[in-house]
């Protein structure tokens, strides 16, 4: 249930925060676990006097941090990012995962593609045989985004703009849409990214393949990794 899902969200957040030292440039992910990541890194410098510089994913994890006097610079006002952070919704034996289902994929995209390390902090329910169960998020502009998502259906992928609680289309932190594919799942994924890439309109997709160097696993025996 989701207090189990919960808590072992949230040792997989304490365990990767671990990996956090005095005087690193670390990237910050989003979603509900980041969350549970980012009160361990307040706690430790509230408490601990734990120095360090973050770069955020989303302005929710900017706002979250900043809340705890974590300081928090522009993605291009660093040369470097020791590690990221982040979350995922999938990841398989491969390491192949999809993201964005808190609609953040294209920051998240951008600082793990600069980041010399990546980590995901997963519970175990995530981890996979196949993706794509998880509907996957692709970023799309708004100006002719119908078009988009015809061609999307063209191809067989079943795609769904994603609406707000008010029945208004969701809007990224760069004002664009997010549409979801539902493929059930993705045999080749290497593939289907090359064509989302190519198609005019798509920013970003939530393929994020083979990029995370280790995934901590939120597991009911304790938190497990998984190295790349
Ligand atoms: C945000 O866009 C996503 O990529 C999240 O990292 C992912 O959806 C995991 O979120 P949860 O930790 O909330 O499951």
């Amino acid at each position: 249930d989701k207090a189990q899902q919960d808590a072992l969200k949230k040792a997989a957040g304490i365990e990767a925060a671990k990996l956090v030292e005095n005087g690193m440039v670390v990237g910050l992910g989003t979603g509900s676990t980041v969350r549970f990541l980012v009160d361990e890194l307040g706690r430790r410098v509230q408490e601990e006097g734990l120095q360090f510089t973050g770069v955020t994913t989303s302005r929710r994890t900017q706002e979250q941090a900043e809340g705890y006097g974590i300081k928090i610079v522009d993605v291009d006002d660093v040369d470097h990012i020791d590690v990221t952070i982040d979350g995922a919704d999938e990841v398989d034996k491969n390491f192949d995962g999809i993201k964005g289902g808190g609609a953040a994929l294209l920051w998240e995209k951008i600082v793990a593609t600069n980041s010399n390390r990546i980590v995901w902090i997963v519970d175990e329910t995530k981890v996979v045989d196949t993706i794509g169960a998880f509907p996957l998020p692709v970023e799309v502009i708004p100006f002719g985004a119908g078009h988009v998502i015809s061609r999307f259906k063209d191809r067989g992928y079943n795609p769904v703009l994603r609406l707000d609680a008010d029945g208004q289309p969701v809007r990224t932190d760069e004002k664009n849409y997010v549409v979801d594919l539902h493929l059930n799942r993705i045999d080749h994924p290497r593939e289907l990214a090359e064509d989302l890439i190519n198609t005019v309109g798509v920013v970003e997709h939530g393929l994020f393949l083979n990029m995370v160097d280790m995934v901590i696993v939120g597991d009911p025996n304790g938190p497990r990794v998984m190295t790349n």
